[in-house]
């Protein structure tokens, strides 16, 4: 058998890849216990029979249309657990909150848009601006069966939220320049009930605390993962 230079890159890349799944593993067994890895083991089992893919991608590769390509942060998805907590804490803010609409701003794949559904949420909206993410989370909604959740293929400074929406989801996916545009629009924007806001992964909070309109609720660190999130509330004029 002859080596190629590519067929030895692609082994290589093949070893770096079960050795980051092993090292996911144990971080995960350390972090949250043998129930949860084996939770996470079935999940992953789940997701490659249906055919999905939720794997992190980086931006620079693919067709992004918007000025703001440069304000991006990575297409990362959020641990399911720090959701999970996340989803948790909302229901608690408010036991309707399910009957209004989930919104994420920049919404990768779709992971959060399938989660929220689950979680019970009457219709869930991602806006997307990067053509092959929105393709693909439009793709993975279809193989798991979600019908009250869509991808919108926008770029988040152009969209406007819906009268009915209740939570406005940010995983970290621009810089401050794009969140002062997107919160501009939220401000002009009318709403039927009071909005919950969550900013998972704060780089920029400063946006946020700077305007009256954004009542800090509550900073939360997951008692899993460590990671913060803040909580805001628009209420309506
Ligand atoms: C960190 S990922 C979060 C994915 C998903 N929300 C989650 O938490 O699992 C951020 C996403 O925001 C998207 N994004 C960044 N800037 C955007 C913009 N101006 N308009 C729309 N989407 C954007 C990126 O393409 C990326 O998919």
């Amino acid at each position: 058998m002859s080596w190629s230079q590519d067929s030895f890159l692609i082994d290589i890349s093949k070893v770096k890849g079960k050795k980051l799944v092993l090292v996911s593993a144990i971080e995960t067994l350390r972090r949250e216990g043998l129930f949860s890895l084996f939770q996470k083991f079935v999940r992953t089992l789940f997701f490659r029979i249906k055919g999905v893919d939720f794997s992190p991608q980086n931006l620079h590769d693919l067709q992004i249309e918007s000025k703001f390509k440069q304000n991006a942060s990575v297409c990362n998805h959020i641990l399911d657990k720090s959701f999970d907590e996340i989803l948790k804490k909302l229901k608690n803010y408010d036991p309707l909150i399910t009957d209004g609409v989930f919104v994420d701003y920049g919404s990768g794949k779709g992971k959060t848009l399938y989660k929220a559904s689950k979680f019970g949420f009457r219709e869930v909206i991602g806006v997307e601006f990067a053509k092959e993410l929105y393709e693909i989370s439009e793709s993975n909604l279809k193989k798991l069966g979600i019908k009250n959740a869509k991808t919108i293929h926008l770029d988040a400074t152009l969209f406007t939220p819906p009268k009915d929406a209740r939570v406005l989801f940010f995983h970290n996916p621009f810089d401050e320049k794009v969140f002062e545009k997107v919160l501009d629009n939220i401000e002009r924007s009318e709403f039927e009930k009071d909005l919950y806001i969550v900013y998972h992964y704060p780089l920029c909070k400063e946006v946020f605390e700077k305007r009256d309109r954004f009542l800090p609720l509550e900073e939360f660190i997951s008692p899993t993962s460590g990671e913060r999130s803040y909580f805001y509330l628009l209420r309506v004029k």
